[in-house]
Formats: structure tokens, C-alpha cells, sequence
């Protein structure tokens, strides 16, 4: 078995250094490359690709594989030998179950789909995009077929972003939060709203770059191992284990884009940055999946960054960088602002009160087109009066409603629901880690962020993708995802706020 491992060690890291490598030239693509430059780089990610998919499917690692799942269930199925092996098989299956002509198949439908969504968009005409969204649907179907048997058309698709979790888990489990999340919003739409205005007056980017600079490295962004850099929309790059990137975007008339937005995109490098060194160059070097990556963006914008405590130390910081537009606001009031509760239309504008609900809608029509119990053609009522049932507003068009999110354009479904699940993962992660570190409130009022992450280093990062996400979250909260811990986070929160 031994012989054998290092064989299979060996070709997996080959594998993790051409996925480094181009993740570098996507990186570069949306960073520094000139636009001039699109379709060479086009060519040039491509053929990574192809070599990887070579490699990733080949006869050998599945020889090995079968041949190491033998001894796997002599070790204990919690070591890293057998972890390895586990999440190994789980991506060659994933990979060789799928035919080639299918993934051809599908590259080409959406290549087409988003761009007829782009003029769909622009136009908000909806019935432009209907038929590619069926054809989507249809492959999306096909490619749940792959992986038959299962319970549900919807748990494959779901399975590539939260391994091992059904749909009828997620189902529960929102179907416990809706309700409580649609009664709090109802309540502070009936109540007076906070004043906010100061939010959208006219920021300098060069005062918001530093002070997001200076927020993460007091979280413990190491600028040895990142760097953070600008692009059109935010995200997080990990070439290995010792440079996890960042990017953040400014909006000079509205201060929380780049600010929460540099703080979210520093959790999820943090949480890479702290994967156990050894994993490097493996398929373990990643985190547990979205909800478990999420969870932890979530922690460091809003737990931490939306926070009372934090904005104590932080907020005559900010004053200073921008005296005429913070000067006469005192920290209450920013808090409050910053908290703002208000129903909109657009998911990713979304605060933490209403943004759930954003996502289950999604979720529950991704579901039904999948099931075939709703079709393209009655999609945009089905949204409509969803809206209106959960966040009482209507869109007065389909393209600030449906047509609103890239996801669908290339058959992303499955991906919405992590978004959510992470929410409730952070708030589980931050009730036991209260229980651990009694003054956390006071470390952060103090900006001592060193135990926090030595905390969630100890017990979350240091894993990596060693465990299923349900499975991670019981073994360090005592439970599976529930959405009590963030129920009762939000009520605390928005009954003090809001004087409910
Ligand atoms: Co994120």
C-alpha cells in the first residue's frame, strides 16, 4: 500500500500544480491582462484543461484507486491516507461518469445561453432566454442521470458543491428558517428605519484601500502569502497552500462595496491559508466545500466586521481617513447604518436579514424546473410571486428579477443554497467559539483577532477538505447545519437595532 500511495501522492500533486498553474492565468486574465489579449488566453487555459482532465481520468490513478480502496478500509477512516483516497475517488468518479461528449455538449449550450442572457438582460426580455434556459435544464437532468441511483434529480447537482448533502436536508432545514426570517422583516418594515446616507457620499479609493489594508492585516492576512489586487467583481485565488490572493472592487459613492467586501474575500483566504501545510500539492489543500468556505467569509464581514465591538475600535479609524463625510456621525448611528435593513431586489445588494431569503426562492424554483413540476415559460410569474410572498416587493421587470444573476445562464444550479448554508455554518461556528473564548466581544472591541483565528485554525482550517461539510460542522459545533445559532443571531441583532 505504501508503494502505492506515494504513486498516487505523486500524480495528484502533478495534477494540483497544473491546476495552480492555471489558476495563475486566470488570475492574470482578470487582473492585469489586456483585453486585446482574450482570446489567446482563452487557448491557453483551455489546453491546461485538457491535459488535466487527461490526467485527472486516467486508467492509472483509477487502477490505483481501486487498488488502494482495499487497504483504505483497514486504516482509520479518519487518517489523511484514507481521507485522501476518499476525496481522490470521489473527483475520479465525478470526472469519469460524466462522458466526454456530454461535457462538449454542455460547454457549448452555455457558451451560447450566457450570451443570449447578456442581451436578455439588457433588454429584460425574458422569453429570449426561455428556450436555452430549457435546454439547460434538460442537460442538467441528463447529467443527474449520470450518477444514479439517487433520491432526489436535485442531489447530484447539489453534491458538486456541498459533498455527500441531500436536497431534502437542505429543504428542512430552510423550510425552519423562512418563516422566522419573513416575521423579522416584517416587523422592521413596520418600524422606523435608521439614517444612512452618510454611506453614500463621495469616498476616495485610495482612503477605502487603506483602511481594508489595514482591517485584514489586524485579522491576520499575511501579505507574505497574498496580496490583494482590484478587479470588476471580487474573488478569492489560491495557487497552493503559500499564495491565496485576493481582489476587491470600489464603489467612491458608496462605502460598504469594497469595505465589507475586502473583509468577505479575507475570510475565504484565511481559511485557505490555514489548511494544514501538508495537504499542499493534494486534493485536501481546499476547504471542506461552499458552505463551509462560505461560513467563513461570513464570519470575518459580518459577524466580526458588521459587529458592534469591532466598529468601537474601528470606527475613529475610518473618522480620520475621511473627517468631511464621518465627522459628525457617531458610532451608533454608523453601526446602525451599516445594518440597514431593507428589502430589495437584488440579491447581491442583499442585507443579512433579507439575503436568505434571496436564496431560497432560487433554490425552490431551481428545484421544481428540475422535477419538471414548473416550466421555463412560467418561471418569471413563479419568481414574481415568490418575491412578493417573502419580501413583499415585486420586480418591475425580469431583468432586475429572474434574468438578474449569471448562475442560470450557464447551468450553475445547485450552487445558491451554499451561499445560505454557509450563513448558518458561521453563526454554529460562533456560538461554540463563544463558549471557548468567553471576552471574545472584548478581544474584538480590542482588535485582537489572534486567538479567533488560532481558533478557527485549531478546529475548522487545519482539515482542509478532509471531511464532508455535514460531517466537519458536527464534529466541531456537536451538530449538523441547523439554523437555530443564526435565527437567534438575527433576532438579538435586529430587535436591538430596531427597537422591536
Ligand atoms: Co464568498
Amino acid at each position: 500500500m505504501e508503494e502505492k500511495l506515494k504513486k498516487l501522492k505523486c500524480l495528484l500533486a502533478e495534477i494540483a500544480n497544473l491546476k495552480a498553474a492555471n489558476a495563475v492565468l486566470g488570475w492574470d486574465q482578470l487582473v492585469n491582462m489586456p483585453g486585446g489579449a482574450t482570446e489567446d488566453r482563452g487557448e491557453q487555459i483551455a489546453a491546461l484543461e485538457h491535459i488535466m482532465h487527461a490526467k485527472v481520468t486516467s486508467d492509472e490513478i483509477g487502477k490505483l484507486l481501486d487498488e488502494l480502496a482495499v487497504g483504505a478500509r483497514q486504516i482509520d477512516p479518519e487518517s489523511d491516507e484514507a481521507c485522501l483516497i476518499r476525496v481522490a475517488k470521489r473527483d475520479y468518479e465525478k470526472q469519469t461518469k460524466v462522458p466526454a461528449e456530454f461535457v462538449t455538449e454542455m460547454a457549448r449550450v452555455s457558451t451560447v445561453a450566457q450570451s443570449v442572457w447578456e442581451k436578455a438582460k439588457n433588454h429584460s426580455d425574458f422569453e429570449l432566454f426561455r428556450p436555452h434556459l430549457e435546454k439547460l435544464v434538460g442537460l442538467r437532468r441528463q447529467y443527474a442521470d449520470f450518477f444514479k441511483p439517487w433520491d432526489h434529480v436535485y442531489d447530484p447537482l447539489l453534491d458538486d458543491f456541498e459533498p455527500g448533502m441531500k436536497t431534502a436536508e437542505v429543504q428542512a432545514i430552510f423550510n425552519a428558517l423562512r418563516p422566522k426570517q419573513v416575521e423579522l422583516i416584517k416587523a422592521i418594515s413596520q418600524t422606523k428605519q435608521v439614517e444612512r446616507s452618510f454611506l453614500f457620499l463621495d469616498y476616495p479609493e485610495n482612503g477605502q484601500l487603506a483602511f481594508g489594508e489595514k482591517v485584514i492585516s489586524k485579522f491576520g492576512y499575511d501579505w507574505n502569502h497574498g496580496r490583494q489586487d482590484k478587479s470588476a467583481h471580487p474573488f478569492t485565488t489560491s495557487f497552493g497552500l503559500n499564495d491565496v490572493r485576493i481582489t476587491t472592487r470600489f464603489n467612491s459613492n458608496y462605502l460598504p462595496t469594497a469595505m465589507f467586501g475586502t473583509m468577505h474575500e479575507c475570510g475565504h483566504a484565511l481559511y485557505e491559508l490555514g489548511i494544514d501545510k501538508k495537504f499542499n500539492r493534494s486534493p485536501l489543500a481546499d476547504g471542506a466545500s461552499m458552505a463551509v468556505h462560505e461560513s467563513q467569509s461570513c464570519m470575518w464581514e459580518n459577524l466580526i466586521g458588521r459587529s458592534k465591538p469591532f466598529w468601537k475600535h474601528f470606527f475613529p479609524m475610518l473618522q480620520e481617513i475621511f473627517p468631511s463625510q464621518l465627522g459628525n456621525v457617531d458610532v451608533d448611528t454608523f453601526y446602525e447604518g451599516v445594518n440597514a435593513v431593507e428589502p430589495s431586489l437584488i440579491r447581491v445588494e442583499a442585507d443579512e436579514a433579507t439575503y436568505n431569503l434571496h436564496i431560497m426562492l432560487r433554490l425552490e424554483m431551481e428545484i421544481a424546473l428540475m422535477e419538471g413540476s414548473l416550466s421555463a415559460k412560467d418561471a418569471p410569474a413563479a419568481w414574481n410571486a415568490k418575491f412578493k410572498d417573502y419580501l413583499g416587493i415585486v420586480s418591475p421587470d425580469d431583468a432586475k428579477g429572474i434574468l438578474q444573476d449569471v448562475h442560470w445562464s450557464f447551468g450553475g444550479f445547485g450552487y445558491f443554497p451554499t451561499y445560505a448554508l454557509g450563513n448558518l455554518v458561521s453563526a454554529q461556528l460562533w456560538e461554540r467559539m463563544n463558549k471557548d473564548i468567553p471576552n471574545l466581544e472584548e478581544q474584538v472591541e480590542k482588535a485582537q483577532f489572534s486567538e479567533i483565528l488560532g481558533w478557527l485554525r485549531k478546529n475548522l482550517h487545519v482539515y482542509g477538505a478532509k471531511f464532508e461539510p455535514q460531517e466537519l460542522v458536527k464534529k466541531v459545533t456537536g451538530s449538523k447545519i441547523t439554523p437555530e445559532p443564526y435565527i437567534h443571531y438575527l433576532e438579538y441583532k435586529f430587535k436591538a437595532i430596531y427597537n422591536l
